[in-house]
C-alpha cells in the first residue's frame, strides 16, 4: 500500500502514530506548558459533508465557554471522500483543531484512543463527526467533570435520553447488546445506563497507563472496564437525525462487540495469566516428584519421606516462583528489578504458597473423612481450590504490592 506523504506544510497533520506504541494513555509531563484542559476527538469515517458544520458548531459553543483552552482533534481513516483532506483546509479558520490522517490503522476505537494520545487536554472527550450527538450537551459534562466526576457519558436512556429515528430493530438490537453485556460484564456495563454511547468524556489520570485493548466501536466500555475509574456522571441527551452520509455500524460492529466483550472479561479474570500460572504449576509439580524421587527412593538416597518431601516441595516451589516471575507476572517482575526485591518476593510466594499446602491439607481432609470422597477427587479438588488461592494471593499481595510500593 503505497502512503501519500502529508500535505500543506502549514496545515500540518497530526503524525500517525508508530503502531508499535501500545495502545495507552500516558499522564502528561509535569512541566507540561500547555493552556489546553479539554481535548475533543472527532473520529470520522466518510464525514466530508458533515465536518465543516460540526466544527463551526463545537467552536462557537467551546470559544463561549474556554476560549484558547480547548482542541478538537480530527482522526480520520483515510476516508475515500477526503475527509481528513476537507478538515485540513478549516485549520488556518479554526487554530484549535488538530487533524490526523490514519492510513495503517482502521476502526473507531483505536482512532478515539490514538487520538487522545496526541492529545494536550487533562480532560479526553469523544463526539460523533456526523452532528448525532448534540455538542450542546457538552457544557453540562464539562460541569460534571468540575464537579469531580472521572466519566461523564451523555445518555440515551435518563431523563432528557431519547433516540431520534432508530427503527425498531435497531432498538432492540442496542438494548439487546446491552442486556448481553450485563450478564458477561455487570462491573463494568452495570455502571452505566447506556454503555453503548460513544459520547463521552473522561479525566486522563482515570486511564493513564492502562493499556488498552478495544475492538470495533465500543470505546466507552472499553475505557470503563480498563479504567481506575472513580465517580461517573450521566447527562441524557437524544440522539440526533443524521444530516449527510449513513452510519458505518453493520453486523459487523454487532460480532466485534461480542468478541470484544468476552476479550474484556478474561482480560478482568487475567485470564491469560491465570493459565500461565496454571501451567507453571504443573511444571512444579513435576520436579516436586523428580526431587522428591531422587532423594527417597530406594535406589536412590533412600533419605526419609518428611525430609525428602520437605525439600521436594521446596524445589517446586522455588521452580515455579522463579517461571512466574520471569513469564507469568513478567510486566509486574519487570517494574521491580533487583536481587533484594526478588528475594522479597520469593519469600512471600513461599509464604503464601505454604499457607497453601496447610489449607489443601484441611480441605482434602474436609472432603475425604467428612464427605467420604475419593482421595484422589478429593486431592485434585483440593489443589484446584487452592491453584486460585496461591494465584489471587500471588497477585494482589506479592507482584502488585510490590509494583505500588515501588511507585
Ligand atoms: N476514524 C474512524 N474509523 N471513525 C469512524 C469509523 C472508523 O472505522 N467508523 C465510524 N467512524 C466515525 C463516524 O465517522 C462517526 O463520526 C462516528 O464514528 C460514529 O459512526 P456512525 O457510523 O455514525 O455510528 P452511529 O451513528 O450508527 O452510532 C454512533 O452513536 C451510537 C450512540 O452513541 C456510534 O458512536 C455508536 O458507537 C454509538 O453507540
Ligand atoms: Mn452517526
Amino acid at each position: 500500500m503505497n502512503f501519500e506523504p502529508a500535505q500543506t506544510p502549514e496545515n500540518p497533520l497530526l503524525a500517525e502514530p508508530d503502531l508499535t506504541t501500545p495502545l495507552q494513555i500516558s499522564l502528561l509531563p509535569k512541566n507540561a506548558q500547555t493552556k489546553i484542559e479539554f481535548s475533543l476527538i472527532l473520529p470520522t469515517y466518510q464525514e466530508s459533508k458533515n465536518i465543516p458544520a460540526m466544527v463551526e458548531k463545537l467552536t462557537s459553543l467551546l470559544d463561549g465557554r474556554m476560549p484558547g483552552k480547548y482542541e478538537l482533534i480530527v482522526v480520520d481513516d483515510n476516508s475515500p471522500d477526503r475527509t481528513w483532506e476537507v478538515a485540513q483546509a478549516l485549520m488556518p479558520e479554526y487554530p484549535q483543531l488538530r487533524v490526523m490522517r490514519r492510513q495503517q490503522e482502521r476502526g473507531l476505537s483505536t482512532a478515539v484512543i490514538r487520538g487522545w494520545q496526541a492529545a494536550k487536554g487533562e480532560i479526553l472527550g469523544v463526539i460523533d463527526a456526523d452532528l448525532q450527538h448534540p455538542p450542546e450537551v457538552l457544557f453540562q459534562m464539562l460541569d460534571a467533570v468540575d464537579n469531580g466526576a472521572d466519566l461523564v457519558l451523555a445518555s440515551r436512556h435518563i431523563e432528557g435520553g431519547g433516540v431520534s429515528d432508530w427503527s425498531f430493530i435497531r432498538r432492540v438490537l442496542s438494548r439487546g447488546a446491552q442486556t448481553l453485556g450485563l450478564i458477561v460484564l455487570p462491573g463494568v456495563i452495570g455502571r452505566v445506563s447506556d454503555p453503548m454511547s460513544g459520547y463521552f468524556m473522561v479525566r486522563r489520570e482515570a486511564i493513564a497507563g492502562k493499556t488498552m485493548n478495544p475492538l470495533g466501536y465500543k470505546i466507552l466500555i472499553e475505557t470503563i472496564g480498563r479504567g481506575n475509574i472513580g465517580p461517573i456522571a450521566e447527562v441524557g441527551y437524544v440522539f440526533q437525525e443524521r444530516q449527510a452520509g449513513e452510519s458505518k455500524v453493520t453486523w459487523k460492529q454487532y460480532v466485534e462487540y461480542l468478541g470484544h466483550l468476552v476479550r474484556l472479561r478474561l482480560d478482568l479474570w487475567h485470564f491469560d495469566r491465570f493459565w500461565r500460572y496454571g501451567l507453571v504449576g504443573f511444571s512444579g509439580v513435576f520436579v516436586d516428584m523428580v526431587v522428591f524421587y531422587l532423594l527417597s527412593d530406594p535406589s536412590t538416597l533412600a533419605w526419609g519421606l518428611t525430609r525428602s518431601k520437605i525439600i521436594a516441595a521446596e524445589a517446586g516451589i522455588v521452580n515455579n516462583f522463579l517461571w512466574n516471575d520471569a513469564w507469568t507476572f513478567a510486566d509486574m517482575s519487570g517494574h521491580q528489578r533487583g536481587w533484594r526485591k526478588r528475594f522479597k518476593r520469593l519469600l512471600k510466594f513461599n509464604v503464601i504458597c505454604l499457607a497453601g499446602v496447610i489449607l489443601n491439607v484441611l480441605i482434602l481432609n474436609l472432603l475425604f473423612n467428612l464427605l467420604g470422597i475419593n482421595r484422589y477427587l478429593a486431592n485434585l479438588i483440593a489443589i484446584g481450590i487452592v491453584t486460585f488461592w496461591n494465584f489471587w494471593l500471588n497477585l494482589k499481595l506479592n507482584w502488585r504490592v510490590t509494583e505500588v510500593n515501588n511507585k
